[in-house]
């Protein structure tokens, strides 16, 4: 349905190109939700920006293959963009639901307008499809009386969900779409995102980005794990989990405690993400690395297919049962440079 292929967008700035996504390729299968994780810096909300035509001038974006649904999306013109992909095809659900509605006007009227805006509802028939989603994400439709600022933060959210699928889009990106929300918000937001794609008549996709991989976990069929700009390895949720290839995988999974056994120490990666101006030849990640060798330095490794499906952009894959062993012990992460 997706299908992208060595993305790249840079952004022009005073100090140098800040190369926010730098070859990034991945695609995602007609009902399929890919959940793509990475630390805050490493490009996530760029690479949306650039799929949803919201970047600035400042912003060059170029690709092998940019397409959906069969359509490369770059050559499209703004008005047959702005007419037949936004929001019918591709619907954007951000984090901070209160700064993406209109504050003077109530939500309900909002979604209402956008229906309008693509279609020959008239008034009733719109709101009583508004209605519908808003039952479908859990709000009563009384609440489309209301106004944004008189919503909790998770009706809010709900509401831009309802908002996303108003058209019956095929593809619903969502950048954080729980985070800063109350963990029991975000469970039942997360229960009702999987209500909704199982009730659903037509297939909906998920492009689902956040920093929370345990949020990434539980909602994803495949998974990108993204860092400095590039996509470091991608898989099937399961098998990423439980078949961990990439060093930094490894350490992302030390890192957050719902996917290991309660009674085990955290462990961080030390060091912080490489500045994203200027030229990095080698692997991005090399400098935290506790694996990496003068070779990791040298030329950027391949997306490397260890198993069908199972990219992993590495050079020593070949010792990944070691590297699997040792990145439990916090004394392993302490020998990489960025530690000394
Ligand atoms: N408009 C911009 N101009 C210059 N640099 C930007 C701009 N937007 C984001 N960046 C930089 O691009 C990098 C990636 O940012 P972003 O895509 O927001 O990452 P994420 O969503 O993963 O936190 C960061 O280094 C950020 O400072
Ligand atoms: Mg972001």
């Amino acid at each position: 349905m997706l299908t992208i292929k060595n993305l790249k967008t840079h952004y022009a700035t005073q100090k140098g190109t800040v190369k926010a996504v730098d070859g990034v390729s991945f695609g995602i299968a007609e009902n399929e939700v890919f959940g793509l994780a990475g630390e805050s810096g490493c490009g996530k909300s760029t690479l949306i920006r650039t799929l949803m035509r919201l970047t600035p001038d400042s912003a060059k974006t170029t690709a092998d293959e940019l397409s959906f649904k069969g359509r490369d999306l770059p050559t499209l013109s703004e008005k047959v963009y702005r007419e037949e992909i936004l929001w019918q095809e591709i619907s954007l659900v951000i984090q901070s639901a209160m700064n993406a509605l209109n504050p003077v006007y109530r939500v309900g009227d909002q979604i209402i307008e956008a229906i309008q805006a693509h279609t020959d509802m008239g008034n009733a028939e719109a709101a009583d499809r508004v209605a519908k989603l808003f039952d479908a994400v859990g709000l009563q439709a009384g609440l489309m009386k209301n106004y944004p600022h008189e919503l909790s933060g998770g009706m809010r959210q709900r509401a831009m969900i309802a908002m996303s699928l108003a058209l019956s889009p095929g593809l619903i990106i969502m950048d954080e779409p729980t985070t800063g929300l109350d963990v029991l918000v975000q469970e039942r937001i997360l229960r009702n995102i999987k209500e909704i794609r199982r009730a659903s008549e037509t297939s909906i996709s998920i492009l689902l980005i956040t920093h929370d991989i345990s949020v990434i976990a539980e909602m994803s069929d495949r998974i990108g794990i993204m860092y400095a700009g590039r996509m470091m390895e991608r898989a099937d949720a399961m098998e990423l989990f439980h078949d961990t290839y990439h060093p930094y995988t490894l350490g992302l999974k030390n890192a957050f405690p719902s996917i290991k056994a309660m009674d085990r120490e955290l462990i961080s990666i030390p060091g912080s993400p490489p500045n994203l101006i200027g030229d990095i030849p080698g692997c991005v990640f090399a400098e935290r690395c506790p694996f990496a060798i003068p070779e990791c330095d040298e030329t950027r490794p391949p997306d490397l297919e260890v198993k069908p499906g199972h990219f992993v952009a590495c050079i020593r894959t070949e010792h990944v049962e070691d590297f699997r062993q040792r990145a439990g012990d916090k004394r392993t992460w302490q020998s990489s440079r960025s530690a000394n």
